[in-house]
């Protein structure tokens, strides 16, 4: 049994965390710190929780107690880095939802972040945690970085392809759409109701973060086409929808890549394999990832879609955590 604080817990991707952790069998006791609600009552920040989680008392940042095994670490970007460094050299285990330390080097977080990045060793030494990918590191780790929730649909959805076709592809280009959680809770004009509302639109295009995350991993499992990437605002609260369009040199079929696809993922418990393009309320509030596969000619269109909160924030970290500590990777997300 071991015990777990979650700093920033009481954000969208906070509470995920609080109601996996209050079901995980091999969770003894917990802790939420967080800033401006610190004083108050979990149960005032998440009322819905009542006779879920037990009350306590929001704990301050400022008054980390380092007793816990492992602590996420749920901020936004730019705050984590004020934390991780002390509680890795306490030699305490931690997993970072935020994008603080997902990029390899510091020249790209500052270009693309806009700040120093201040634990330039912490960027190689860290894990990249897509769990669903193959990767003995993850068992072995101290301090996990928990991919981006735009990141996660991308590579699930890319990784087999790049990795087994990479010298045919062409280009590839992924258009995804999100939900507004995918910003936090902070109030933002363009988020409120009478914007979103009857509305979609594209943002941050050729400026998103995402970006660089995505093409530094593609790039690791072969990628050397170009890569185009464009994110959609949705009027809807939760989920990420992509569709990736892959242009080839030659003709594969579809039942081949397929195939391929179904061996990749044989052992991932949350990728699932779909003969039609998947809908994106069939994942919403769960940790899976739906993918699938249509190629006709030339021309790949791999659809893949994901709860941004769960798969792409809260889901993946309890995963990367119960891989960790060498447990079942499904404790404490699937009942
Ligand atoms: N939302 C998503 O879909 C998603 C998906 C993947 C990854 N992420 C990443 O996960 C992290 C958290 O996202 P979120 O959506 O949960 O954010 P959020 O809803 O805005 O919550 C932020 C949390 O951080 C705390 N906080 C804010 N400013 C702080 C500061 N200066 N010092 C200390 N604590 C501070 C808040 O505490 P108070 O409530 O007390 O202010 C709250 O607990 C971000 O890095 C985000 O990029 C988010």
């Amino acid at each position: 049994m071991i015990s777990v604080g979650i700093i920033g817990g009481t954000g969208y991707t906070g509470k995920y965390l609080l109601e996996f952790i209050k079901q995980h069998e091999m969770i003894a006791g917990y802790t939420i710190y967080a800033n401006k609600s610190a004083g108050s009552k979990l149960l005032d920040v998440f009322p819905e929780l009542l006779g879920v989680i037990e009350d306590k008392t929001i704990q301050s940042v400022n008054n980390l107690s380092y007793t816990h095994d492992l602590y996420f670490v749920s901020l936004p970007h730019g705050e984590s880095l004020k934390y991780i460094p002390t509680l890795l050299d306490k030699g305490i285990k931690v997993i970072d939802l935020g994008g603080d330390f997902r990029l390899d080097t510091k020249e790209l977080y500052n270009e693309w972040y806009g700040f120093e990045h201040t634990s330039e060793k912490l960027l190689s030494e860290k894990v990249y945690g897509l769990v669903d990918i193959k990767n003995n590191k993850i068992e072995n780790s101290n301090f996990i970085s928990n991919p981006g929730c735009y990141p996660t649909s991308i590579q699930l959805a890319l990784i087999p392809i790049i990795k087994k076709y990479s010298d045919n592809i062409i280009s590839i280009s992924s258009v995804s759409y999100s939900g507004a959680s995918g910003a936090g809770k902070s109030a933002k004009t363009e988020l409120l109701l009478a914007e979103l509302d009857g509305n979609v639109k594209a943002y941050n295009i050729n400026k998103h973060r995402h970006q660089p995350e995505i093409e530094q991993e593609l790039t690791k499992v072969g990628m050397n086409s170009p890569f185009a990437f464009t994110t959609h605002l949705l009027p809807i609260a939760r989920g990420i929808y992509s569709t990736s369009t892959i242009h080839l040199n030659s003709v594969i079929h579809e039942d081949e890549i397929k195939e391929f696809y179904l061996k990749e993922y044989a052992n991932s418990k949350f990728v699932r394999i779909r003969n039609i393009p998947p809908e994106l309320k069939w994942v919403v509030n769960t940790n899976f990832c739906d993918i699938n596969i249509s190629a006709k000619n030339k021309t790949v269109v791999i659809t893949s879609t994901i709860d941004n909160l769960i798969k792409g924030a809260s889901g993946q970290a309890i995963q990367n955590m119960n891989k960790m500590f060498g447990w079942d990777e499904t404790l404490g997300i699937i009942k």
